[in-house]
């Protein structure tokens, strides 16, 4: 009857367990569980023994009420088991091996009442570990990326890609993610591995692609964030100047194509004056430019010649001839007209310059003088560009004087001043000898001087001679002595012989003899009062004194 009665009660016990479902305890991988028995309500004292079993003839541990516990000798759990107070039973370093169904047996005065339990036995996985990373993905071409993998978890992780946050999802064509789950035979960890296989598009530049395991016993772990290049093929061409323009004669432009290819092309085709140069780089200079290589340019790929663009260059040029340059010699009295001649890409302004000075016009002479000599400088400008001519004229004449003076020099000497014009400049030649001095004033112009002290009535020629001809003048100079003799005359008490005193004399002389004459004709007055001044007995009377006066003014005159 009691066997029955246990049979009965046993048959009840798992009919139950299994319409009810059997209650899971979970534990952590390695660690200790405690699984309790039917929740810890079981009561000591109405207790025979209570048994520890698993699966269904696992024997793991007895406990009889006051006694320790036996633990059976099963080779699976007799090192890692024990029992607590309230019956529950622990098992340390939990393994997948582990994931069985525990019952614990409680055996009362009366009944016989088993409580299974199920133990789950979970392990978190790795952090994502990325394999057979690629670098470069190209466009439109469905490529491996990168392999996710996380290892020892339980239950097995999930794998998801992620770009740029958004889930990526295997569509059957453009994208495709093989996962792959491999459970270990030794631990009974899952780990999980999925690839991802990607088609670019051009807006993949910059994504960021992400792995992300996941796992219902821990928080989501995303790999690091994987860039690749991305490779996609030329469509366009962009010819540019990158030199800075405007152009002019004698520039260099340097030229640079580039393309929206990515990795961009090693090497293009230029396009030079209709010839075609493939160069490895991506600029063409040309050198020294002229007028011809104004024009449109080309490039484009080696590879694909109609992706093409292209760019026009111009080239400023500015061209000037002057009628004639260099050295122009004419003779006085000719004309002169310059003519400019300007051949320019644009606008062009002439200016004129003498020396500092501007002219207002372009330089033309009817009648050639020797201040017109000089150098002239024409300035054509376009607007960077500035040319510069220059010619000397210089204008040639047969010396002639255009006068020969006397003055009065310092001591006893007489200054004789000839001026000459006359180009190239005339050499002079003086009839008589004496100290020589020349200046120039003015082009063509040179005024001598000769320093002598006569001692004689002199007759003095000077003349001016160059390769063209030549002139000649003379004046008569008196004798020093003559003049001084004079001076002496009129203030004998003058012992002084330096020049000032001997101007002084002049003067005081000068006055003395209008004193004289002042004298005479008050006396002359004063005698011939009544009518009689009009008798010719004036011109005794006063003969040395008119005599004198004369010969003071002449003197006057002759310096
Ligand atoms: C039970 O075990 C404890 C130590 O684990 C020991 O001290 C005690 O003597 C044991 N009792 C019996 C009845 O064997
Ligand atoms: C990953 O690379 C290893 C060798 O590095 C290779 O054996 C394996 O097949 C690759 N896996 C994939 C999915 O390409
Ligand atoms: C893993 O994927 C399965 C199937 O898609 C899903 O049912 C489960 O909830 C996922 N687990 C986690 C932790 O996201
Ligand atoms: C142009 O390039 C040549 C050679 O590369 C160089 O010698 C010359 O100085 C350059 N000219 C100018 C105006 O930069
Ligand atoms: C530039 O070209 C002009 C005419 O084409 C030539 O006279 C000149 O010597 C060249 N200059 C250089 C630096 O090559
Ligand atoms: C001028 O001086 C030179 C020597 O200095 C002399 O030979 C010449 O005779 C002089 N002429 C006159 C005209 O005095
Ligand atoms: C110089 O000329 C003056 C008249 O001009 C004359 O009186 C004088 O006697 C002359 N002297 C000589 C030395 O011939
Ligand atoms: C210079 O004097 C001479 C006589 O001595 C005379 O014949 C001549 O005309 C005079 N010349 C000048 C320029 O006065």
């Amino acid at each position: 009857m009691y066997r029955i009665a246990l049979l009965t009660c046993l048959l009840t016990v798992s009919l139950m367990n299994q319409v009810s479902g059997l209650e899971t305890v979970t534990g952590k991988y390695g660690d200790i569980v405690e699984i309790p028995c039917n929740n810890g309500r079981v009561v000591e004292t109405e207790v025979t023994f209570v048994k520890w079993k698993y699966d269904k003839d696992g024997n793991i541990l007895v406990k009889h009420r006051d006694q320790n516990a036996t633990v059976s000798s099963d080779v699976n759990y007799k090192e890692r088991v024990g029992i607590k107070k309230d019956f529950s039973l622990f098992i340390t370093q939990v393994s997948m091996a582990d994931q069985r169904t525990f019952t614990c047996m409680v055996v009362g005065t009366a009944d016989i009442l088993e409580y299974p339990v199920q133990l789950a036995v979970y392990k978190v996985p790795s952090q994502p570990q990325i394999t057979n990373l690629t670098t470069v993905m190209a466009i439109g071409k469905l490529t491996t990326l990168a392999q996710c993998r996380s290892e020892g978890a339980n239950p097995a992780a999930n794998i998801t890609w992620f770009k740029n946050k958004t889930p990526l999802m295997t569509d059957g064509a453009a994208i495709k993610i093989t996962t792959n789950v491999v459970v270990d035979k030794e631990t009974g960890l899952s780990t999980t591995s999925s690839t991802l296989e990607y088609t670019a598009v051009k807006g993949d530049i910059d994504a960021k692609f992400t792995c992300q395991v996941q796992h219902i016993k821990s928080a989501n772990v995303d790999s690091s964030p994987l860039v690749f290049t991305v490779n996609y093929p030329t469509e366009k061409v962009n010819l540019q100047v990158v030199s800075q323009g405007p152009f002019k004669e004698g520039d260099n432009v340097t030229l640079k194509c580039t393309a929206d290819g990515n990795p961009p092309p090693s090497s293009y085709n230029f396009y030079i004056n209709g010839e075609k140069k493939t160069v490895n780089s991506n600029t063409y200079t040309l050198t020294n430019v002229t007028r011809e290589n104004t024009g449109e340019y080309k490039c484009s790929l080696v590879d694909h010649e109609d992706i093409v663009s292209s760019v026009a260059i111009t080239v400023e040029y500015l061209d000037v001839a002057l009628s004639s340059t260099g050295k122009i010699v004419k003779k006085l009295g000719e004309s002169l007209e310059m003519t400019v001649d300007v051949k320019a890409s644009g606008t062009t302004e002439v200016s004129w310059k003498k020396g500092n000075a501007k002219l207002n016009s372009l330089p033309k002479f009817d009648n050639l003088m020797y201040s017109d000599s000089g150098v002239y400088e024409c300035v054509a400008s376009m607007a960077d560009l500035k040319k510069t001519l220059t010619f000397e004229l210089v204008v040639e004449g047969s010396p002639v004087i255009k006068n020969l003076i006397k003055e009065r020099g310092l001591g006893m000497t007489k200054v004789l001043k000839c001026v000459a014009e006359g180009f190239p400049k005339p050499t002079v030649q003086w009839s008589v000898n004496g100290s020589n001095d020349e200046s120039v004033s003015e082009p063509g112009k040179v005024t001598y001087s000769l320093t002598i002290a006569p001692n004689d009535n002199l007759t003095v020629s000077c003349t001016v001679s160059n390769v063209l001809g030549s002139d000649i003048k003379s004046i008569n100079v008196s004798s020093l002595v003559e003049d001084v003799k004079m001076d002496k005359q009129a203030d004998q008490k003058d012992e002084y012989s330096d020049q000032t005193v001997m101007a002084v004399g002049i003067v005081v002389g000068l006055m003395l003899a209008v004193l004289a004459i002042g004298v005479a004709y008050w006396l002359y007055m004063k005698k011939f009062r009544e009518g009689s001044w009009k008798t010719g007995e004036k011109e005794d009377g006063s003969a040395e004194e008119s005599k004198k006066l004369e010969e003071n003014q002449s003197q006057k005159a002759d310096v």
